[in-house]
C-alpha cells in the first residue's frame, strides 16, 4: 500500500502525554508513558494483548483514572494528578471510535451521527448540515434513513466513524476500528481511513495490534510492553532498525536463531546455535561478551537459498514449498532450527544452503 509520509514535525502538538501511571487496585498498568500527537498525525498504539493500548485511550478520552502524570488537549491540561485536575470525559471534547461500535440500533444512520451534536444543543439546521457532511465525507449519504441492523458490519462501522468527526473534533481515538471486518475489507479499510484522516486534516492516535495495520496507517508507531513504551518512531525505524529484541519480534515475520556468541569483533558477531555458525550485526543496548546467550534475528525476506557453500550459509533441508500467491515459502530445517524464506518459485524439497547476509542478523544479547 502506498504510504505517504506526513511532515508535521512543525504542526503544533494537540495530544500531549507526561508521565502516565495508572493501576488497577494494586496491578501497575500504565508506568510511566509520555508522548505527544501533533496535529494531521496518526500515531498507532501498537502491543501485545493486555499491554495496555485501551487503557491508555480510555485515561485520555477521560473513561479511566490515572493516579500521576499529566495529559494536555489542545493546549488545554485535562489531567495534572499533581494539581489534582481531572476535566470529564464530556468536557474533553475527542471523538471516539470503539471496537463495538455501539450504534443505537433504533435510531436510523442520521440520528445516530446526530445525536452528539443535540446533546450539545446545536440547532436543527447546522445538525443537518454537519451529519450531512460527515455521511458524505465517509460515503454513507444514502443510508441516512436505514438502522443499524440494515447495514454491512463496513457500514457500520464508518458511521461510528461518522459519528466521532461530525463535531470536529481536535482529536480521534480510534480502539481497533478495523477488527470486527474480514481480512479483506480490513484492507480496504486502512486505506480509506488514511485517506479520510489526512483529506479531513484530523490528528488520531489507533489502538490496534496488527502491525501491518499500524505501518500502513500511521506516521508514527509507539509500541507498548507491559504498560511501558518500548520504542517508538516512523514505520521504518521500527520495522528496519529494532533497538530490542522485544521489537524486533513484534515487527515482521522473523526467523530467530537461540544461541550463544562465538566471538565478537567490534559490532560484528558470530553466533553459534547446534552444529551452525553465522555472522551478525550486535542490536540492542545490552554488552556483548562472547560466550554469552544471544539470540539472532533475520526477516523472513531477507534469507535467500543457494546451491552450495559460502560465506554466512549454513546447510539445511528443504521441507516445502508452499504457495502464497504473491511469492512462495520455502520451510527448511536442519533437525534443531527451522527456518522460512520466501522466492518467486517452487522448489523441490532436499538439501539447499541457506544464506543470511550478516548486516541483515540482528543479535541481541
Ligand atoms: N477494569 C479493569 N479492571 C482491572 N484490570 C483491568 C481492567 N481493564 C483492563 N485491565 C487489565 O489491564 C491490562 C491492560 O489492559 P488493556 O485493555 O489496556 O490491554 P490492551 O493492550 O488493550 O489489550 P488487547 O489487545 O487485548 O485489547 C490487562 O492486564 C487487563 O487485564
Ligand atoms: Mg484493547
Amino acid at each position: 500500500m502506498s504510504h505517504t509520509p506526513v511532515d508535521s514535525s512543525a504542526a503544533p502538538t494537540v495530544l500531549s502525554v507526561q508521565d502516565l501511571h495508572l493501576s488497577y487496585g494494586s496491578n501497575p498498568i500504565l508506568q510511566g508513558v509520555s508522548m505527544n500527537l501533533r496535529r494531521g498525525e496518526v500515531i498507532s498504539l501498537l502491543g501485545p494483548s493486555g499491554s495496555g493500548k485501551t487503557t491508555l485511550l480510555r485515561a485520555v478520552a477521560g473513561l479511566e483514572q490515572p493516579h500521576a502524570g499529566q495529559i494536555t488537549i489542545a493546549n488545554k491540561p485535562v489531567f495534572n494528578g499533581a494539581a489534582g485536575l481531572e476535566v470529564a470525559a464530556e468536557h474533553r471534547n475527542l471523538g471516539l471510535v470503539f471496537q463495538s461500535y455501539a450504534l443505537w440500533p433504533h435510531k436510523t444512520v442520521f440520528d445516530n451521527v446526530a445525536y452528539g451534536l443535540k446533546l450539545r444543543k446545536v440547532s436543527a439546521a447546522e445538525t443537518k448540515d454537519r451529519v450531512s457532511d460527515a455521511l458524505k465525507n465517509l460515503g454513507l449519504g444514502h443510508l441516512a434513513d436505514r438502522y443499524p441492523h440494515q447495514l454491512s458490519g463496513g457500514q457500520q462501522q464508518r458511521v461510528a466513524i461518522a459519528r466521532a468527526l461530525v463535531y470536529n473534533p481536535p482529536v480521534i481515538l480510534l480502539d481497533e476500528p478495523l477488527s470486527n471486518l474480514d481480512a479483506k475489507l480490513r484492507e480496504e479499510a486502512r486505506a480509506w481511513l488514511r485517506e479520510l484522516i489526512i483529506r479531513l486534516q484530523l490528528s488520531a492516535l489507533v489502538v490496534t495490534h496488527d502491525q501491518g495495520e499500524a505501518m500502513a496507517m500511521s506516521d508514527r508507531i509507539l509500541l507498548l510492553n507491559g504498560g511501558k513504551i518500548e520504542q517508538q518512531g516512523s514505520p521504518t525505524e521500527m520495522y528496519a532498525r529494532p533497538n530490542s529484541l522485544f521489537v524486533a519480534g513484534f515487527m515482521g515475520t522473523n526467523n530467530t536463531f537461540k544461541g550463544r556468541i562465538e566471538e565478537r569483533r567490534a559490532d560484528d558477531i558470530c553466533l553459534r546455535f547446534g552444529d551452525s555458525t553465522l555472522w551478525g550485526k550486535r542490536c540492542g543496548a545490552q554488552e556483548a561478551q562472547a560466550g554469552a546467550e544471544a539470540t539472532g534475528v533475520v526477516r523472513v525476506e531477507r534469507i535467500h537459498l543457494a546451491d552450495g557453500p559460502g560465506p554466512n550459509r549454513i546447510p539445511m533441508e528443504l521441507v516445502t514449498s508452499m504457495y502464497l500467491g504473491d511469492r512462495w515459502e520455502y520451510v527448511l530445517d536442519n533437525g534443531s532450527t527451522m527456518v522460512r524464506a520466501h522466492g518467486r518459485e517452487p522448489i523441490a524439497a532436499g538439501p539447499r544452503w541457506v544464506e543470511i547476509p550478516p548486516e541483515q542478523l540482528w543479535v541481541f544479547a
